[in-house]
């Protein structure tokens, strides 16, 4: 175009992920009228707002009153019509929104052209609303399909003006046979899907943790120095290995996310002072290396820990066993997994990441109890406990690190309490999603939810994991 040059904001996708915590895409819902997109689109809309995801509704109706008012329902308005809502919807997207378009857009050019316009600024979901037109007519919210059948609207789509079903959707949502709060679940996966990528998460913590495994176990099986931090606790040459090839592979991969980790100051402040990390779009909690003392006392009872949190919440988490080549691993509402550390697990990731095959589940037992206590930290609150429910409990298990929830999560072991104010996030972040994919709650003591990504990363009311909720044990007379 003549004398024009489109000004580029400095503002980049990952600046605006972190406000909105959303990645640019449309989902461009097709169909008759009174199929139910608007319905659909606006369920969805909420429903992402409320979960803290900037999403925004573009609905035909609506645009006709302003943007497209004077457009007709010609063939050619309908056109300009549609191209004009692409057009909005792309740069509603590259404001970093989730963005629902409800037209009828009833020609699949139309609809392949908004896929042009959109797809080089976001993700583009054509989504077909399938509802029959005998179903739209008896429907008739507005009345149209009366009026539209008594002659009374030319060129009304299903009735005397076309509709083409799209040859090749992204998504197709059945009104007849599924609930409105059924197909908004399905748009919302996506949506979800597209925030966060899970398979590639996922992939890229399995892929640190297995890096970091194969540095730890270099150290463990040769010579190492033992330091000791400010609070005593041991820090081997192992821990800062480990910690520099999870940091250094998330800090290139994931530019947009900040970390948490045991061995560095939490020190990057945004404008206002406080963490950056607080108001981000997904942190990564780290521990590199949990269970240093199990480490150096070689009874192979160490872990690398990583979780991920967005909203306060850990959404995904991995846990490796370097001295036994396990990983754990488990994302939010995928369900929690068991998988061996392969040779080439550091550069592929896992191979079949959601394999019912490798899925773990806590025990059903609710009597005869086994417990883990810790390996390295014994406790008076743990000793009474004991005694108090001696009844109920069957074994205990002493476990180093977070083992003790990887136990829990495939159903080796059944429960287990820690009080007081010693376990930072990095210590359960991992294991906690990990437990309650494999169907374990995980609170603090007093069962109250814990709360991710915390200024105060101390668990101050410490932690108890459950199997099933009959299996706590009497903690009235403990304190
Ligand atoms: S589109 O064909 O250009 O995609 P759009 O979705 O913007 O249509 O507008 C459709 C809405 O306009 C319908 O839901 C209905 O309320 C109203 N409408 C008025 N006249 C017609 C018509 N002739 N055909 C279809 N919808 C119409």
């Amino acid at each position: 175009m003549a004398n024009i040059t489109p000004y580029l904001s400095r503002v980049t996708r990952q600046d605006r992920l972190r406000i909105s915590h959303s990645r640019p895409v449309v989902f461009w819902m097709t169909g008759l009228s009174g199929s139910g997109k608007s319905t659909i689109a606006s369920a969805f809309e909420s429903l992402c707002v409320g979960a803290g995801h900037a999403a925004f509704m573009l609905d035909g109706d609506t645009v006709r009153t302003g943007l497209c008012a004077g457009l007709g329902f010609s063939p050619e308005d309908r056109a300009e019509n549609l191209r004009r809502i692409a057009e909005t919807a792309k740069i509603v997207a590259s404001s970093g929104q989730i963005v629902v378009v409800c037209a009828i857009s009833p020609d699949q050019q139309s609809r392949d052209r908004a896929r042009e316009i959109i797809t080089p600024a976001a993700d583009f979901f054509e989504v077909y609303v399938s509802t029959p037109v005998e179903e739209c007519a008896r429907r008739d919210p507005k009345g149209l399909y009366k009026k539209a059948y008594a002659g009374e609207i030319p060129a009304f789509t299903g009735v005397s003006a076309p509709y083409e079903v799209p040859e090749k959707p992204d998504i197709v949502l059945d009104t007849v046979s599924d609930s409105v709060d059924a197909c908004v679940k399905i748009l919302f996966d996506a949506a979800m899907d597209c925030a966060y990528r899970p398979v590639f998460l996922l992939n890229e913590m399995a892929k640190a943790a297995a890096m970091a495994a194969t540095a730890i176990l270099e150290i463990y099986n040769g010579q190492y120095e033992v330091s000791f931090k400010d609070d005593t606790s041991p820090l081997t040459t192992a821990d800062t290995a480990s910690n520099k090839v999870i940091t250094e592979h998330f800090r290139t991969v994931f530019p947009e996310y900040d970390i948490l980790t045991e061995e560095e100051d939490d020190g990057d402040r945004d404008t206002h002072g406080i963490p950056k990390r607080l108001n981000g779009c997904g942190t990564f909690i780290i521990d590199p290396l949990d269970g240093t003392k199990e480490f150096i006392n070689r009874n192979g009872e160490f872990c690398v820990s990583i979780g991920f949190a967005d909203h306060h919440r850990v959404m995904a988490g991995v846990v490796a066993v370097p001295a036994r080549g396990l990983l754990y691993y488990a994302y939010e509402g995928r369900g929690a997994y068991k998988t061996t550390i392969t040779a080439d697990m550091a550069e592929k990731g896992i191979a079949s990441l959601f394999d019912p095959a490798e899925q773990i589940h806590v025990s059903d037992r609710v009597n005869g109890l086994r417990i883990t206590a810790s390996r390295s930290h014994g406790d008076k609150q743990t000793e009474a406990l004991l005694e108090i429910n001696k009844d109920r409990i069957g074994d205990v298990l002493t476990a180093g690190s977070c083992l003790k929830g990887c136990l829990i999560a495939e159903g080796e072991a059944d429960i287990h309490y820690r009080w007081g104010a010693f376990m930072k996030e990095w210590d359960t972040a991992g294991m906690e999603i990990l437990c309650k994919e494999a169907g374990a709650s995980f609170t603090d003591m007093n069962g109250a939810p814990l709360c991710a990504n915390r200024a105060d990363p101390v668990n101050r009311n410490g932690f108890r994991i459950l199997n099933r909720p009959e299996a706590a044990l009497d903690t009235d007379d403990i304190k």
